[in-house]
C-alpha cells in the first residue's frame, strides 16, 4: 500500500549513526576537472533538500559543473527518502532510467544517499542497479572523497550558502530523533538526537544574513526537542528572532511544545506566524498505538493555547489514515479533531508498511478500499476548513515575501507572516517583500494583487508593526 499526501509532502528530517558507505573498489573516479558534470536529484523532505545543498557544495568544490538532466551527467547523485514506500518506488523507478542510461554510455556513475542509504534495503538495490556508491545520513562527506577531493570535511553545513538562490536558507538544529513511533523508519535512519550547541546556530545565521540571507527556516525532526546546557527550544528561537530578519521552524511534536513557545511565535516580528504539529490520529487509542506520548486533549489544549496567543496565525498537521488497527470509531475521531482544530492544511497520509518498524508487522491491517475512503473523508473536511478560513482573508491587505519569482503567467509565489502561500502578480525579486490585496482565496493558496515592493527586509524589522493579516 502506499501513502498519498493530501498536499506536498513535508516530513522528515536529520542524520544516522551508521557508517553505511558500500562504494564499490574500482568506483572512485579521478582528479576532478572542470569538464565533468553531475546532476542530483533530490526526493523527500526539507532536510534533504538541506543535504542536497552540502552535496551540491562538494561537487561544485571538485570541479563539477552542474547539470539538470541525467543524460547530460557523468555522475548522478540520487538523495533519497524512505519514509513511505512510494518513495522507494519512485527512486525504483529512476535507478532504472539511469541504468539504460549508463548502458548507453551516457551517464557513467550512479550514486544514491540519503535515507534508503542507511536502510538495509540498500544492499539489495546496489546489487539489482549497479549502484557505484551508496551513502547513509551520517556519512554523507564521504561522497567528498568519492568525487576526488583531497580532504573529507565532517560536514558542510558551515558557512553554507542559502539555499533558493541566497535568500531563504535551512539551518539544521538538531539530528535524529528519540521517539519511537510504531510507523515511523526514521529513527532507524537517521539515529538518535543529537543537539546543535545555540551558539554555533547564532553563528551560522549571523553569517547568513550578512551574506545575504532574508528568511531562515530552522529544521530538525523534532526541533521543539531541542535541548543544549540547560537552554530549551524556546530559548533558541527567541535567540535566533533577534538575528534573522525572518524565521520559522519545522517539525514540531505536540509532546515538546511549550505554551512558553507558541506565545514567543506570538510576540515576535520575526517569527512567521505558522505552526506545523503533526498530530497523527483523533484518537487516544491509536495515539497510543502509535506510542504517540500524548492524548488528542492535551493536542486540542495546545492548539487553543496557540490560537490564542496567535490569532492570525496558521496550523497545519500530519494525519495518517489506516494505520493497522484503525477502527471506523477511531477514523470519527480523527474527522472530529481536524473539525475542531480548524486546520489551515493538514498532509495526509495512507499508512505505508516500513520493514523493520513497530507496525509493519501488527495486525489488524485495514483494506486498502476502506484507506482510501477514510483518506479522501479526512482531506474534505480538512478542505472544508480551509477553504472558508482562507476565504476570510479576502479584501485584506498581506505584507508578503516573495519566494519564488513570477512565471511566464506574471505570478510570483510568496507567503504572509501568518504563512499562507500566496500567488501574486508582481515582478518583485526573490527575496523582497511586496504590499498586496487578497483578491481570491482557495483552499491551499491566496491570490493577491501587489500594490508596492521593496528590497529586502519586512517593515516590522525596521520598527513599524506587521500589517494585520
Ligand atoms: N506511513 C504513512 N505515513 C507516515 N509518516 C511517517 N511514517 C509513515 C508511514 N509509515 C508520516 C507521518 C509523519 C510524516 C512526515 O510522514 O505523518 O509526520
Ligand atoms: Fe518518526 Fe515519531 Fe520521530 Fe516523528 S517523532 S520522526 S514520526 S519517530
Amino acid at each position: 500500500m502506499t501513502s498519498t499526501p493530501a498536499k506536498a509532502s513535508t516530513a522528515p528530517l536529520p542524520l544516522s549513526h551508521k557508517p553505511t558507505a558500500k562504494a564499490t573498489a574500482e568506483a572512485r573516479p579521478d582528479a576532478p576537472s572542470a569538464s565533468r558534470t553531475a546532476c542530483i536529484k533530490t526526493f523527500g523532505c526539507q532536510m534533504n533538500v538541506h543535504d542536497s545543498d552540502r552535496i551540491r557544495r562538494m561537487i561544485q568544490d571538485a570541479g563539477y559543473a552542474e547539470v539538470q538532466r541525467y543524460e547530460d551527467a557523468d555522475l548522478v547523485i540520487l538523495n533519497t527518502c524512505y519514509v513511505r514506500e512510494n518513495a522507494v518506488d519512485r527512486v525504483r523507478g529512476h535507478l532504472g532510467e539511469l541504468n539504460r542510461l549508463r548502458r548507453e554510455g551516457r551517464v557513467k556513475k550512479v550514486a544514491l544517499t540519503g535515507c534508503i542509504g542507511a536502510a538495509e534495503e540498500s544492499a539489495t538495490l546496489q546489487k539489482t542497479y549497479n549502484i557505484d556508491l551508496v551513502l547513509g545520513t551520517h556519512n554523507t562527506y564521504e561522497l567528498a572523497e568519492f568525487v576526488g577531493l583531497p580532504t573529507m570535511r565532517e560536514t558542510y553545513t558551515p558557512e553554507l550558502p542559502g539555499t533558493e538562490g541566497g535568500h531563504s536558507s535551512f539551518v539544521t538544529i538538531m539530528t535524529g530523533c528519540n521517539y519511537q513511533c510504531s510507523y515511523c523508519i526514521v529513527p532507524t535512519v537517521r539515529g538518535r538526537m543529537i543537539c546543535r550547541p545555540l551558539q554555533s546556530v547564532v553563528e551560522e545565521i549571523k553569517n547568513l544574513v550578512a551574506g545575504g540571507t532574508e528568511y531562515v527556516t530552522l529544521l530538525g525532526q523534532t526541533v521543539d526537542a531541542w535541548r543544549h546546557e540547560g537552554k530549551r527550544f524556546c530559548d533558541l528561537l527567541e535567540a535566533v528572532s533577534e538575528v534573522a530578519p525572518r524565521v520559522w521552524f519545522t517539525t514540531s511534536h505536540p509532546s515538546n511544545m511549550e505554551d512558553r513557545t507558541l506565545r514567543t511565535i506570538g510576540e515576535r516580528d520575526t517569527i512567521v506566524k505558522r505552526l506545523h504539529l503533526p498530530v497523527q490520529s483523533g484518537s487516544d487509542r491509536m495515539l497510543k498505538v502509535m506510542h504517540r506520548g500524548y492524548k488528542a486533549e492535551r493536542y486540542r489544549r495546545k492548539i487553543e493555547v496557540f490560537r490564542e496567543a496567535v490569532p492570525d496565525g496558521t496550523l497545519s498537521t500530519d494525519i495518517i489514515v489506516g494505520h493497522p488497527g484503525e477502527t471506523e470509531e477511531d477514523h470519527e475521531q480523527t474527522i472530529k479533531l481536524v473539525e475542531d482544530c480548524e486546520f489551515d492544511s493538514a498532509y495526509i497520509f495512507k499508512f505505508s508498511p516500513r520493514q523493520g518498524t513497530e507496525a509493519a508487522v501488527l495486525p489488524g491491517v485495514v483494506p486498502d478500499s476502506v484507506v482510501q475512503r477514510r483518506f479522501l473523508e479526512v482531506l474534505r473536511e480538512v478542505e472544508q476548513n480551509a477553504f472558508s478560513r482562507n476565504q476570510r482573508k479576502v479584501g485584506g491587505e498581506e505584507e508578503i515575501f516573495v519566494r519564488h519569482g513570477a512565471t511566464d503567467d506574471g505570478k510570483a509565489i510568496g507567503e504572509t507572516w501568518s504563512g499562507h502561500a500566496v500567488h501574486v502578480e508582481t515582478d518583485a525579486a526573490p527575496g523582497s517583500y511586496v504590499n498586496a490585496t487578497i483578491e481570491s482565496a482557495g483552499p491551499h493558496v491566496l491570490y493577491a494583487r501587489a500594490s508596492e515592493s521593496r528590497k529586502g527586509s519586512a517593515t516590522n524589522n525596521s520598527g513599524l508593526p506587521i500589517p494585520s493579516s
